[in-house]
């Protein structure tokens, strides 16, 4: 029953897609698991954004799983995932239109639907809230998980029949009309104009609908390798990231057990994709963040290889905070994962530097923290402690193995290696499927 889940270790943005896709592929038929047959995506929803780069083709994906673009994959929506009908079927037209078949999607009737007021209540309280902003990508995210808490929401399968979905949003849409013009000021939405829409996403929708966890335990059972892709990060989760500064949904492995409804035990592997410096995107405490000249500096060797396109978030289009690799970060994230090995992407990017500081370990007045601080107080003041490591000079983007790599960065390698105690098995050096160098076990 091989189930491999691939999490961001980070803040977001680590180039999980572009693993998914190396995984999809058959230079991966070698492995113990097999080719990976089926991509399940297992929480958020289109805040999410992945972008895959095949030749001079950029495909940015938000709801849809990167498996996708394999036509041997079969990409499943979990239920997990809170859906956008209007997003998903604009992303199943522009992949179409593209010559990419959507035919084996498959989408859980258990995902909660985003509503159009979800969208908007995001957006007014992230107004109301002022310089106290989450900055998230408003598109009703958490919103939509709290109805779903709440048992308010509406789910894909309510679309197939009206009488419940019109029951529902009428007793839900009442409340948030009332909260929308009373606290708010906004104008109410409209009851009829809602269902109709949803009715019309409906027939759209209604022959990627079906029971995805029968499917996925058979697809298990029948020993297909089933690639669970966490959307967001690690540092994100909801439980365990930087809350308030968190997306509402989690998107640490053991969420894949419950966005997908496999069993703990399903999971064989866990891979942790990380970049070899930090991105965030929205606002939050960020200890090796780094600013002006520096940051610049960064943002600017990051949009050298105009393919993988300078570091905006893919769907909000928001310039990323930028930092260095932190040790500490990843030794949580691996605490929390459960790490059987990790991928180190962008590394070209950090070509060119004399000296790389990479943190591994954090200073709170006179306290030193090796690991994850428990307190958010804690976390949000205290700094990094960096060791310097000799930079390299040479172009890695069209290096194949470890060995053709300066010894530099090899070095560096090893250090993360030994810094967080997870092997790194691959590392991605520019936005091409071939620009990726696998590390021997
Ligand atoms: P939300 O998920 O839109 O509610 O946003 C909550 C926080 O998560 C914000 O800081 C967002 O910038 C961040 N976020 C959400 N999705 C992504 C993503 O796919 N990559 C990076 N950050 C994200």
């Amino acid at each position: 029953m091989p189930a491999t889940v691939v999490v961001g270790a980070q803040w977001g943005d680590e180039g999980k897609g572009k693993v998914t896709d190396l995984l999809a592929q058959s230079g991966e038929r070698g492995a113990a698991e097999g080719p990976v047959e089926v991509v399940v995506r297992y929480q958020g929803g289109d805040n999410a954004g992945h972008t895959i780069v095949v030749g001079d083709d950029v495909y940015k994906l938000n709801l849809i799983p990167s498996g996708v673009l394999h036509p041997h994959i079969t990409p499943v929506i979990g239920n997990g995932v809170v859906v956008n009908p209007h997003r998903l079927i604009e992303e199943i037209d522009e992949l179409e239109a593209r010559g990419i078949s959507c035919a084996k999607l498959r989408v859980s009737g258990n995902a909660h639907l985003v509503m159009p007021y979800h969208i908007e209540l995001d957006k007014v309280k992230e107004r109301y809230l002022g310089k106290n902003r989450l900055d998230t990508t408003k598109r009703g995210i958490g919103y939509a998980f709290a109805d779903k808490a709440m048992r308010v929401g509406l789910r894909v399968q309510d679309l197939f029949d009206r009488k419940i979905f019109e029951e529902k949003l009428d007793f839900v849409l009442k409340e948030k009309n009332a909260i929308l013009a009373k606290i708010y000021g906004s104008l109410p939405f409209d009851q009829g104009k809602i269902a109709a829409d949803y009715m019309a996403y409906a027939e759209r929708l209604k022959p990627y609908v079906t029971d995805t966890t029968v499917f996925i335990h058979e697809a298990l059972r029948e020993g297909r390798h089933v690639l669970l892709e966490g959307a967001q990060a690690t540092l994100l989760d909801l439980d365990h990231g930087t809350y308030p500064f968190v997306t509402s949904s989690n998107p640490v492995a053991g969420g894949a057990c419950v966005g997908a409804g496999i069993a703990p035990r399903d999971i064989t592997r866990v891979i942790g994709v990380a970049k070899a410096y930090i991105t965030r995107v929205g606002a939050g405490p960020f200890p090796t963040e780094i600013h002006g000249a520096e940051a610049e500096d960064m943002l600017e060797r990051s949009g050298r290889d105009a393919r993988a396109g300078i570091e905006f978030g893919t769907r909000t289009g928001r310039l990323r905070r930028l930092g260095w690799f932190d040790a500490v970060l990843l030794r949580y994230a691996d605490r929390l994962n459960g790490f059987t090995e990790l991928v180190i992407t962008k590394m070209d990017v950090l070509s060119g530097y004399a000296e790389l500081p990479v943190c591994t370990e954090y200073m709170y007045g006179d306290e030193r923290y090796k690991e994850f601080p428990a307190h958010q107080s804690v976390f949000h003041h205290c700094e990094a402690v960096y060791e310097r490591l000799k930079g390299w000079n040479a172009d890695i983007s069209k290096v194949l193995t470890a060995d053709e790599m300066p010894k530099e960065a090899r070095a560096f390698v090893e250090f993360l290696e030994m810094q967080t105690g997870v092997p790194i098995r691959i590392v991605s050096v520019g936005p091409e499927r071939e620009q990726t160098l696998r590390i021997a076990a």
